[in-house]
């Protein structure tokens, strides 16, 4: 008989509970983000620091999800949390431009192939937002192509065919777009085209289709929402190929894999998309995104010459974020990246190990610094590869790693920081032991 994860979680968190219960008179389900819900409960965290979260109980857990791959040098590093402090001395927010948007600006058209020029928001939605938007406004054309399971974040364009039921989604090779949101303005469903991933004649066949109709084709190089699953080489270049033929541009939504090199996922593949969507860890912790790309694209932002595409935000490249993203920045050198991705193979080793040791179906993803665990048999190429996976063990699993001590996203998918090494490697893997143990 599998041991109850759950009684042991409602035991060890009983003040995350209360926390929760009474949060849950004032805000739905007792907070403002769909991604980082989970039954029972979710815990509330009352302090972080290097590679370990204290929870409102008292209970410390060894981070390896990192604010949903955020938090790339742990919690609170000094080098970000000096430049934040001395920015906030200087200064909140001003109603002009500062100098860390300038330098983090150019940090990332140094390192990113695609990048000539640059705008910052406070997201990544809005930043996927934008690419689609100038891709419209570009070519004059309407239809997005997405690939089914991806996530880019909350605004209409992008909320289709995300964690749907495959029946609801029709055959495999003709997949079609499914609402994945209440409240979508009419027609967004008719300017949806959907491919699978990995999949290059599949994808491409449904893309010629659509030839003509066709702004832009969005990817994530690899998909964090459907468990860290790294694109083909193959599959990429044969979405440049149709994109440079159809006159439509490319979008690489690299808010998850910016985290893989130093020029993010694009770098690493050596595909260059025209246009690129950043979040997360370009400001150290603070709110964040950014899109650029192709400056005769990006030229669509120019107030002066128009603007053609408006584009506000009162906190857009505020000073605090900005700050924190240059000093982060500057910590990721080269050899961190090599460092953390060491690290990250030996993590998908270890976990494999167990799955076979055990002989359970253990499948390991990911790229980088990035990991993603599958109860699955088969290989697991794509969103529907994903959606046959055993979800009930998997529930039961991150449950477990949470009474083990460790955090992982509810999908389990991770991301490692610097403060995580081998010690806590080995203790990862010697916790998933004893908690697929207890399952069986
Ligand atoms: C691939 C991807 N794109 C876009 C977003 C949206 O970013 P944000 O949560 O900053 O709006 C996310 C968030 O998790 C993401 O994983």
């Amino acid at each position: 008989m599998p041991t109850d994860e759950t009684a042991r979680y409602r035991e060890t968190t009983p003040k995350s509970r209360a926390m929760w219960e009474e949060a849950c008179r004032y805000l739905p389900d007792g907070d403002s983000r769909h991604s980082i819900f989970w039954k029972p409960y979710p815990i509330f965290t009352e302090s972080a620091r290097g590679a370990v979260v204290t929870d409102a109980d008292g209970v410390e857990r060894l981070d390896f999800i990192n604010t949903m791959t955020t938090m790339i040098l742990g919690h609170g590093p000094a080098p970000v949390l000096n430049a934040a402090r001395a920015q906030m001395e200087l200064g909140l927010a001003y109603n002009s431009p500062n100098r860390h948007q300038v330098e983090l600006a150019r940090l990332l058209c140094a390192r990113i192939p695609s990048f000539e020029q640059v705008r910052f928001t406070n997201s990544g939605t809005e930043a996927t937002l934008n690419t689609i938007r100038a891709a419209r406004a570009f070519t004059g054309r309407s239809k997005i192509a997405k690939v089914e399971g991806g996530y880019h974040g909350t605004h209409d364009a992008v909320l289709v065919s995300l964690r749907i039921d495959p029946a609801a989604g029709g055959d495999y090779d003709n997949p079609q777009p499914v609402a994945s949101s209440g409240g979508l303005v009419d027609g967004t469903l008719e300017q949806a085209v959907i491919i699978p991933y990995n999949d290059a004649p599949v994808a491409r066949r449904i893309l010629e289709e659509h030839r003509g109709e066709l702004a832009a084709i969005i990817v994530e190089p690899v998909m964090g929402s459907v468990g860290m699953l790294p694109a083909d080489t193959a599959y990429l270049t044969m979405l440049r190929d149709f994109a440079d033929d159809a006159g439509a541009l490319l979008i690489f939504d690299e808010v998850i894999s910016f985290r893989v090199s130093p020029g993010g996922a694009q770098e690493y593949y050596g595909v260059t998309p025209d246009l690129t969507a950043l979040g997360k860890i370009i400001g150290g912790g603070f709110p964040v995104g950014a899109f650029g790309g192709r400056s005769d694209i990006m030229r669509l932002y120019s107030p002066s010459s128009g603007p053609v595409i408006n584009h506000g935000g009162t906190f857009n490249a505020n000073p605090i974020s900005m700050a924190a993203g240059v000093a982060t920045l500057t910590e990721l050198t080269p050899i961190v990246y090599r460092q953390l991705a060491e690290l990250t193979e030996m993590l998908r080793q270890g976990i494999r190990k167990v799955g076979s040791e055990m002989e359970q179906p253990v499948r390991v993803t990911g790229v980088g610094s990035l990991f993603g665990i599958h109860f699955a048999d088969g290989p697991l190429r794509n969103y529907r590869d994903i959606a046959v996976a055993d979800k009930a063990l998997g529930e039961r699993v991150f449950l477990g790693m949470l009474n083990e001590g460790f955090l992982l996203a509810p999908n389990l998918v991770g991301a490692l920081s610097t403060s995580l090494g081998e010690v806590e490697i080995d203790a990862f893997v010697r916790g998933f032991r004893r908690v697929l143990q207890r399952q069986t």
